[in-house]
Parts: C-alpha cells; structure tokens; sequence
C-alpha cells in the first residue's frame, strides 16, 4: 500500500505512447504530491483495497468519479451503488482488470475507447446505470471479454458491429433498455456468444433472421416483455444450439406453424403471458426434445385433446393463472408420457378436468391444481396413489360419493406434507370441513357408485310425474269417477235389502226344500227317508206357511 504513490507514478510513464497521457499526467502529479507519503489515503473511503489479492472493493458511497491512484497492477475492481458518472479517461491506468463492476451508478455515457487497453478483461459490469448509447467503438479493444452486463439501462439502438470486437464474449445481456431497433449486422462476430438477453425492451418485431446467423453457438435467447404480435416463420431457424427460449410476456397474439421450425433441439420454452387463443400444437409439435414448457397467462379457453402431441420429452408442464381457460380435454396429454411435474394451478374458470382415455404417466411425481374451479374429479385421471406432491387447495370441490376415492387416497397418505388438505365447498353441510375427516356416510355412497346415485334421481323424478299426472287424471274425470262409484254403491245396498228378504229366524228354520215347508196341497211329497216330525216336531210350525 505505502507504494501506492511511486507505482502510479511509474504506471503514468509506462503509459506514455497513449496520446491522453499529457491530460492524464497532470491531475497525478499533482495528486501525488498532496497525498501523504504512506498511501493508505490512496484508498478511498469506503473502499477495501487489498494488494495482495489485487482487489478494491468499494462499498455503498458517493464517489462520483474513477480514483485514479489505486494500484495499476489490480485485477478485480467493484465500484457499486455509487455516483459515477461517467469512465474517464483514469480508467487506462488499470489495465490489467479482469472483472470490473460500475454497476448502479449514475453513468450516462461511456466515451469511445474506454477499454482500449483492457486487453485482459473477462467481465464488465455496467448494469442499472443511465448508459443512452453504445456504439461499435464503445467495446472497441476488449478481445477477451466473456461476460458483457449492460442491463437495466436506457439504450435504444444497437447500431451495426457494435459488439464486433468481442469474439470471446459467451453472455450479453441488454435486458431492460430501451431498444426498438437492431441492425441486422449489430451480434456480427459473436462467435461464442451463448447467451442473450433481449428482455423487457421496446422491440416490435423480433429480429430478423440475418441477426441470428451470426450466433451459430447460442444456446438461450431471452426476448420476453417485448411486443412482437407475432413470429414470422422461420424466425429462429438459424439458431440450431438453442436449448432455451423465453417469450415471456412477448405479446403474442399467435405462433403459426412454422414459427419455430428448426429448434429441434430446444428443451425449454416460456411462452406463458402472451395473448395465445390457443395452445399452438402445430408449431410446438416438431420440437421433439423438448422437455419443459410455460404457456400459462394466456387467452385460451380450452386445451384440446392431443394438444402436446409429438412432445415425447416434456418432463414439465405449467399452465397457470390463464384466467379463460375452462376446460381440459380427455387425451390432452396423451403423447407427453414422460411428464413428470404439472402445475394447472390458478386458472381461476378451470372447472372440467376429463380423464385420459389413453397411456399412463409413469414418471408422473408431482400435480399442482391448487386454485382452479374444480368442484369435482376423476380418479382414472392420473396415477394418483403414484405422486409425491398433489396440490388440490383452493378448489370449490363437491364432497360427495365421487369424491370416496379422494379421500381414502389423502387419509392413506396423512402425514405426507407433500399432500395439501382438501376441503369441502358444498354441499352446505359439509362447507369448510376437511374431506379426510367426514365420515363415510357423509358423502352419501350407502347405494354404491355415482352412477346408481343417477339412476335412483331419475327414478324419484318419474316417481314424482307419474303421481302428478295420476292426480291430474283423476281430478278431470272426477265426475265421471264419483257417478261409477254412486252406481256400485247402489247395487250393494239392493244386495244387502234381497237377502235381507228372509228374517234369521226363518232361515234357521225353514225345512231342506220340497220339505214340509212346502204346502201339502202343491202335490210334492216328502221322500220317504225323511222323518217331517223330527223337524217339524222340535218347534211349532208358524200358521202362515201351513
Ligand atoms: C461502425 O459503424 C459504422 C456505421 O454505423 C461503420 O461505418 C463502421 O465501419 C463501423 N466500424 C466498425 C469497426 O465496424
Ligand atoms: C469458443 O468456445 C469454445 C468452447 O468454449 C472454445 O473452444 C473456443 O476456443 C472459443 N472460441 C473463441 C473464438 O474464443
Ligand atoms: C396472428 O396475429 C397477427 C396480429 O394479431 C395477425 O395480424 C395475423 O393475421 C394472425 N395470424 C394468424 C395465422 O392468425
Ligand atoms: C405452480 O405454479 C404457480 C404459479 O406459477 C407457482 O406459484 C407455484 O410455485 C408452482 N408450483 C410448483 C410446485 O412448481
Ligand atoms: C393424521 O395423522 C395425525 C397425526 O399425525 C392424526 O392426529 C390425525 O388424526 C390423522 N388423521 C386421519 C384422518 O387419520
């Protein structure tokens, strides 16, 4: 540190060839002769400086300009969250950074040639500053670059070449700025450039095919919270190492089916927060290797069946908070056997979950559909005894026989953290109550399946028109009824009066017929075998029948 002094001095004249090195000479000099001969004041306040490890950190502070005698022989320099507000010309003096770090600062503009002599530089950091422009003189001498962080800052152009010098660069990251425009020349020479970042910007239409052939190695490509509409086929058709792609936010009003032609070895795919009327099967169908895919926060109402077909890879599907979509069609998933996380949570008008009619999901470990409008679901649906994590919170399930299965499944697993509670929405008995805890007759299985539940309603129903329709007839034909009823009433009283003719009496002593009863004078006689004493004897015969 005490030699902090003499070695910018010597720094100062070794850098002499420079043509700034007179502006720059002046203002050391007289530093050197102001500061106290031990150095230590030459770190600034607030900041570490360390001449072993060659590394000055500055902390929170107000330094609004470069200090210009820290050790030239540093490598790593971290000025953040400060005031600076531009990189002057003391900059040349540490030429042997490495890694450099002026993010969250006050910067407007970086002159051209800032870094001409950072010919060892591997990382620069100029993040969340005010930067307006950079231009292909701004990077200019920073062949050995592999990180370039711009991001959050108020660029709007990328003009032709600008990152040309940068043959080494891997990341690039222009996230947060202003760009709308983008010379078709602007990555030319990004050879290894591996990852771009485009994100939240002004861009209208994404850029064209010719920017892209010039980032044979890129393998993620960042251009979400921009507003294409749309994607012209065969955009991307040049990026054949991309493994992701994230169109987040990108306002998307339709993906046609050549639209992502010649990604055949994407894995990861963010197309959620766009305003997709449907699930673009036709575009994702060929993206065979794909493995995990976002398409939540859109404006489909329906995922129809066999809409991931070809998609034999995807381990991880979320479709969340898509505020219309209604319905899950059987089948939807049929060709994604693979599919090992599926997260359908938050689609508030999720009410129709149909089961798949084909394959299993043998790899199938987690399900996540917290927060729909589910008010009931289908066994056959998933592999659900398989799971390791289900999430079925916030739905506005009907606890009733259909249900059974459910909960026997969640009791079988209490104590598994990973299985979120189900609770009961209807019917108004049962609202609130966890569904592991009603009791088996609660959910009103006593006569089997859903199915015989059906069965016995439509028999209550006909019950119920049958009785009406008799009480209809009976009411119209009521005359006709009362007038059949007063006739048969009749005929029994006559009845009744005709066998009343004889008394008890009479009949309990009227004679077998043709006997004694009869009057001697008709000229029938009795037979023989009787005796008309033993009858006649026993009581007088009345004087009117003799
Ligand atoms: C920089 O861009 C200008 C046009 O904007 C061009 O004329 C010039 O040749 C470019 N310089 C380099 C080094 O690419
Ligand atoms: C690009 O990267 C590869 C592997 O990381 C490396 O072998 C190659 O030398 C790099 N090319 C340039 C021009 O730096
Ligand atoms: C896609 O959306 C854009 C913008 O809304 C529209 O101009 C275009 O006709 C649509 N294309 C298809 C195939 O629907
Ligand atoms: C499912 O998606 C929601 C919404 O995007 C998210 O908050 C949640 O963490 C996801 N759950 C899992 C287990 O990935
Ligand atoms: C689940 O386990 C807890 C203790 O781990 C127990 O208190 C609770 O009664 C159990 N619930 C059911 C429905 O078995």
């Amino acid at each position: 540190m005490s030699r902090r002094g003499s070695s910018a001095t010597a720094m100062a004249i070794t850098m002499s060839p420079s043509t700034t090195w007179l502006l720059v000479l002046g203002p050391l000099l007289l530093l050197v002769l102001l500061v106290p001969t031990n150095g230590l004041a030459n770190c600034p306040n607030g900041c570490e400086c360390d001449d072993e490890t060659l590394k000055v950190n500055c902390g929170v502070g107000t330094l609004d300009v470069l200090p210009i005698a820290l050790n030239p022989s540093i490598q790593r320099l971290v000025i953040k969250n400060n005031k600076l507000k531009t990189i002057d010309s003391s900059m040349q003096f540490y030429s042997q950074l490495t890694f450099l770090d002026l993010s969250y600062n006050d910067m407007v503009t970086i002159p051209e040639r800032s870094f001409a002599y950072h010919a060892k530089l591997q990382e620069l950091h100029l993040n969340h500053n005010k930067i307006g422009q950079v231009s292909n003189k701004t990077f200019t001498g920073l062949t050995t670059i592999t990180v370039l962080n711009l991001r959050g800052n108020l660029i709007a152009e990328l003009e032709y070449r600008t990152f040309s010098p940068m043959v080494k660069l891997v990341e690039l990251n222009l996230g947060q700025n202003r760009i709308s425009h983008i010379d078709p020349h602007a990555f030319d020479g990004l050879i290894n450039l591996s990852m771009l970042y485009l994100d939240d910007n002004t861009l209208t239409t994404v850029p064209s095919q010719l920017t892209f052939q010039a980032l044979p190695g890129l393998a993620e490509l960042y251009l979400g919270t921009n507003s294409f509409m749309t994607i012209p086929g065969g955009a991307f058709q040049d990026l054949s190492a991309l493994t992701r792609l994230d169109l987040r936010g990108a306002g998307l009003h339709n993906i046609s089916a050549d639209a992502l032609k010649g990604l055949e070895g994407i894995r990861y795919l963010d197309l959620s927060d766009n305003r997709l009327q449907a699930v673009p099967s036709a575009a994702l169908q060929h993206l065979g290797r794909l493995e995990q895919l976002s398409l939540g926060q859109n404006d489909f109402e329906v995922i129809a069946t066999g809409a991931f077909v070809g998609l034999r890879e995807l381990r991880r599907l979320e479709i969340t908070g898509a505020h219309r979509l209604r319905r899950v069609e059987s089948g939807a998933f049929a060709d994604n056997t693979n599919l090992e996380h599926l997260n359908l949570s938050a689609n508030k008008q999720l009410n129709e979950l149909l089961a798949n009619t084909v394959g299993g999901f043998p790899h199938l470990s987690t399900v996540i559909l917290k927060e729909n409008q589910l008010s009931t679901l289908s066994e056959s649906l998933f592999p659900w005894s398989d799971l390791q994590t289900l999430d079925l919170s916030e739905n506005p399930f009907v606890c009733d026989c259909q249900l059974m299965w459910l909960r026997n499944l969640l009791i079988s697993r209490n104590g598994s953290s990973q299985y979120a509670p189900v609770i009961c929405a209807y019917p108004a008995n049962l609202h609130e109550l966890p569904l592991t805890q009603l009791a088996e007759p609660l959910l009103g299985c006593t006569h089997g399946g859903g199915n015989k539940q059906a069965i016995i309603g439509i028999m209550v129903v006909g019950c119920a028109a049958l009785i009406t329709t008799l009480a209809l007839v009976i009411y119209t034909c009521r005359r006709r009824i009362r007038e059949m009823l007063k006739g048969h009433s009749a005929l029994g009283r006559k009845e009744r009066e005709y066998q009343k003719t004889f008394s008890d009496e009479e009949y309990m002593t009227r004679p077998p017929p043709g006997c004694g009863g009869v009057h001697p004078a008709s000229g029938y006689p009795c037979p023989s075998s009787y005796n008309s004493s033993q009858y006649l004897g026993s009581r007088p015969i009345p004087v009117t029948e003799l």
